[in-house]
C-alpha cells in the first residue's frame, strides 16, 4: 500500500518589486497546484530511492554513508536525514511529481522539497513541527538560490497567506472569508533578475519619482491586507488594480500581461494584476466562484496557455 503527501505552489498577491526596497508584500498558497511525494515500501535491504517523474523518471539512490551528493534531491534528503540523526535508511522508493510549472515564480523547488521531506518524516515515523520543517526547507532553498527571502518555503510549508517585509519576521495573515484566484500563465519565460535590475536602473535615474511609486505599492499592500482580514474583496480587487498600474510604471508589465488584466477585469474579475517578476510569467485575478469558469475561458481565448483556479483560505 502506498501513501502520498504533498505541498502547494505559492504566488505573490501584492507588493512584488517594491519588496526589494523594503516595502511589505503579501504571498498566498495555491492549494490547487501541488507537488506530490508517493511512498512505495520496498522489501528489506532494498535501500532508499527517489524517483523524479518530471526528470524523465530518473531514479536516485540515497547512500547512508554520504553526507552530500551532486544530485540536489539526494543532497536535500541527506540534509533531513542528518538533521533527524537517522543512521539506518528505510527501504522505500519516494516517487516525486509536480503540477507546478518550473521557474515561474510559483515556488516549485520549495514545494518539491517540502513534499519529499514530509514523505521521509512519515517513513521514519518522526514528529517534526512545521516550524522546524520550514527551517530545513529554507536550508535547501539556500543551497539552490544563495540568499532567498524565505517567502516560498514559509507560504508552502504552512500553506498559509503571509505578510512579508525584508529583515522582519514573516507574519501570517488572517482571512475573514476564503477567496478565489485565477492564475493565467502567459507562457512567456522572463528573467526576474533582469526585471529587478531594470527597476534598479530606473530607480537610480529618477529616485524621487520611483520612490513615490514604491511607497504607494507599500501602502496598497497594507490596505490589501486589511481588506483580506475584513473580507472586503471589492477593496482587495481595487488594490490589485492599482498595484498593476504602478507595476506598469516600473516597466515590468508586457502587452500580453496587460491584455490578460484587461480581459479579466472586463469579464467580471474584482481585480487583476501581474504577479512576480513580470514581463511574462503570470497574471492573477480575484474572482467570484460563479464567474470563474467564464473568466477562465476568456483568458484562454486571449492567449493564456494555462489558467489555474484556486481558493485561498486561512
Ligand atoms: O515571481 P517570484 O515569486 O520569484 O517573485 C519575484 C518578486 C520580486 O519582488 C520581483 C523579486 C524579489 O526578489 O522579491
Amino acid at each position: 500500500m502506498s501513501q502520498t503527501v504533498s505541498a502547494p505552489a505559492k504566488i505573490i498577491l501584492l507588493g512584488e518589486h517594491a519588496v526589494v526596497y523594503g516595502q511589505p508584500s503579501l504571498a498566498v498558497p495555491l492549494s490547487a497546484l501541488r507537488a506530490y511525494a508517493e511512498i512505495v515500501h520496498l522489501p528489506q535491504n532494498s535501500g532508499l530511492r527517489i524517483t523524479a517523474i518530471d526528470l524523465d523518471n530518473q531514479e536516485f539512490t540515497v547512500n547512508s554513508h554520504s553526507t552530500e551528493s551532486d544530485q540536489p534531491l539526494v543532497s536535500a534528503a541527506l540534509l533531513l536525514l542528518n538533521d533527524l540523526g537517522c543512521t539506518t535508511l528505510p527501504d522505500a522508493n519516494i516517487i516525486l511529481r509536480s503540477d507546478i510549472p518550473i521557474a515561474s515564480g510559483m515556488g516549485s523547488g520549495a514545494a518539491i522539497t517540502t513534499a519529499l521531506f514530509r514523505a521521509l518524516i512519515l517513513l521514519l515515523g518522526k514528529e517534526v513541527s512545521d516550524s522546524h520543517l520550514n527551517d530545513l526547507v529554507y536550508e535547501v532553498e539556500k543551497m539552490h538560490h544563495g540568499t532567498p527571502s524565505g517567502v516560498d518555503n514559509t507560504v508552502i510549508v504552512f500553506e498559509k497567506p503571509i505578510y512579508f517585509m525584508r529583515g522582519k519576521p514573516i507574519e501570517r495573515i488572517k482571512i475573514d472569508k476564503p477567496f478565489t484566484l485565477l492564475v493565467a500563465d502567459t507562457g512567456i519565460g522572463a528573467s526576474t533578475k533582469i526585471a529587478v535590475a531594470d527597476v534598479r536602473t530606473l530607480y537610480n535615474s529618477n529616485m524621487i519619482f520611483i520612490t513615490r511609486i514604491l511607497d504607494s505599492i507599500g501602502e496598497l499592500v497594507v490596505v490589501g491586507q486589511q481588506a483580506i482580514e475584513n473580507g472586503d474583496y471589492v477593496n482587495l480587487g481595487h488594490t490589485m488594480n492599482e498595484n498593476h498600474n504602478l507595476l506598469q510604471k516600473l516597466t515590468v508589465s508586457s502587452p500580453l500581461l496587460d491584455k490578460l488584466v484587461d480581459i479579466a477585469r472586463g469579464s467580471g474579475a474584482l481585480g487583476a494584476k501581474l504577479s512576480g517578476g513580470g514581463r511574462g510569467g503570470n497574471m492573477i485575478a480575484l474572482v467570484s466562484e460563479e464567474s470563474a469558469p467564464y473568466i477562465k475561458e476568456q483568458l484562454l481565448d486571449a492567449g493564456a496557455i494555462q489558467v489555474y483556479q484556486t481558493v485561498v483560505k486561512e
